[in-house]
């Protein structure tokens, strides 16, 4: 949507949005306003993340590259992200924004269906963002994806929320979300906890979780420490 667009809906949108409390009427306003980042927040999520220089992180299914340059400012020259994707055509757009965007410390992966090819032991963290629900076989994708974090190695998953609100829902792709209650459960059956949630999203829930320690993986081999 082109911003006189935006700027021409956003006091009817707001006018739809009666029924909201202020704050929500609020975030209607940016959304459209803002585009994406009206309701994705970006530079908060990657705040709340705590992602530090020399960060090694993965966003698994990289889509068109909306995060790379937030995860690359993040971690830095001596960080490195890896922008895993199973889609040839996007991973050729991918490599060709990396370039043109001169995003040194970005490597893009191609992953397959049910691995993301990422070094073992070499991710601090892993997150997929409206790509949750199109991975098949969860549970098993992500224990498996333990091998590959580091001893302090987080997931991160964001995904669009089947209960929000019109006039939020306009945003969501119908059928496109997931449950946080079964992400969660789906986490636990892979070995995972909790270890973090947030609500600042208007569409989509937001939660981070990290391995069980009963498994050994290969970033505890290698003696990192670091909470
Ligand atoms: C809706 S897009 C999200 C893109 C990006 N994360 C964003 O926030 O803009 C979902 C992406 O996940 C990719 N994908 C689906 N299954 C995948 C898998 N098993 N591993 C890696 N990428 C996957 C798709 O090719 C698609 O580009």
């Amino acid at each position: 949507m082109t911003t006189p667009i935006r700027l021409f809906l956003a006091p009817l949108f707001l006018s739809l949005c009666v029924g909201c409390s202020t704050w929500s009427r609020i975030d209607c306003a940016g959304l459209i306003t803002s585009g994406r980042d009206g309701w994705q927040h970006p530079e908060r999520v990657v705040e709340v993340l705590a992602l530090a220089p020399g960060d090694r992180v993965a966003e698994i299914g990289a889509g068109d590259g909306y995060w790379l340059s937030w995860l690359s400012d993040a971690v830095g020259p001596t960080g490195r992200v890896y922008a895993v994707e199973v889609d040839d055509e996007k991973v050729q757009a991918l490599e060709e924004r990396v370039a043109e965007d001169g995003l040194a410390n970005v490597v893009v992966v191609r992953g397959d269906f049910d691995d993301p090819k990422l070094p073992d032991g070499g991710i601090d963290l892993a997150m997929t963002v409206l790509t949750y629900h199109h991975i098949e076989r969860r549970p098993t994708y992500f224990r498996a994806l333990r091998r590959d974090l580091s001893a302090r190695g987080r997931v991160a998953h964001l995904d669009d929320r089947p209960d929000v609100s019109a006039p939020f829902r306009w945003f969501q792709s119908e059928g496109h979300w997931s449950d946080p209650e079964g992400v969660r459960d789906e986490m636990a059956e892979a070995d995972y906890r909790l270890v973090a949630t947030y609500d600042f999203l208007p569409l989509q829930s937001f939660q981070v979780f990290a391995p069980n320690a009963d498994v050994a993986r290969a970033g505890d081999a290698a003696g990192e420490s670091r909470p």
